[in-house]
């Protein structure tokens, strides 16, 4: 499978790790790194938050499918999707050749204490009962982060151990460091 994967596309629920493990990654390998939310917010000039108020979210979707769809085509590249994008039905089947899609699994419980601490940054973890918005969303997107080709669980773990763990079950070499062993 390494040898011809050349785009690793991180996959998972809001505060799974996603862009953090995703710079991790992208230092190792000596690939660019391309995050979908940072990439919207660029186009559009505003941030998530923003977008969401201001022209709801289906507009939101539709600009994050294009530059997904854009993104998608670069290689090598470590991509990181934001968290609904990959939760469209059959949505990861349409991916190019050559990228390997990685799901990062975290608790609903883990995901929202993530979210508490940048306050304001996402938009459908907000209000009242958010952590039954969480569990809620997370049990109907399970079924289609399921699909991804590597799962890894993030909890407890530190970015450099999830990183390390998904080099080693993609079969990816680091760059510079011919003493690992593909599998
Ligand atoms: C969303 C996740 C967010 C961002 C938007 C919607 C979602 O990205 O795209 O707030 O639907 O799960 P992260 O997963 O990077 O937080």
């Amino acid at each position: 499978m390494a040898s011809s994967i050349r785009r690793l596309l991180l996959v998972g629920f809001m505060g799974s790790g996603k862009s953090t493990v995703g710079r991790s990654l992208a230092r190792t390998l000596g690939w660019p790194f391309h995050d979908f939310d940072d990439t919207v917010e660029e186009e559009e000039g505003r941030s998530i938050a923003r977008i969401f108020s201001e022209s709801g979210e289906a507009y939101f979707r539709a600009v994050e499918d294009r530059v997904a769809r854009r993104l998608l085509d670069a290689e090598p590249a470590v991509l990181a999707a934001g968290g609904g994008w990959a939760a469209v039905p059959g949505r990861l089947r349409t991916v190019p050749p050559g990228t390997c899609s990685v799901w990062l699994k975290v608790s609903a419980e883990e995901a929202v204490r993530r979210a508490e601490a940048q306050p304001g940054s996402r938009p459908l973890l907000q209000g009242t009962d958010v952590l039954e918005v969480a569990r809620t969303l997370l049990n109907e997107r399970t079924p289609r982060y399921a699909e991804c080709d590597v799962k890894v669980d993030t909890e407890g773990q530190t970015v450099e151990d999830v990183s390390a763990r998904i080099l080693e079950r993609v079969g990816l070499i680091p760059e510079n460091d011919s003493a690992l062993e593909t599998r």
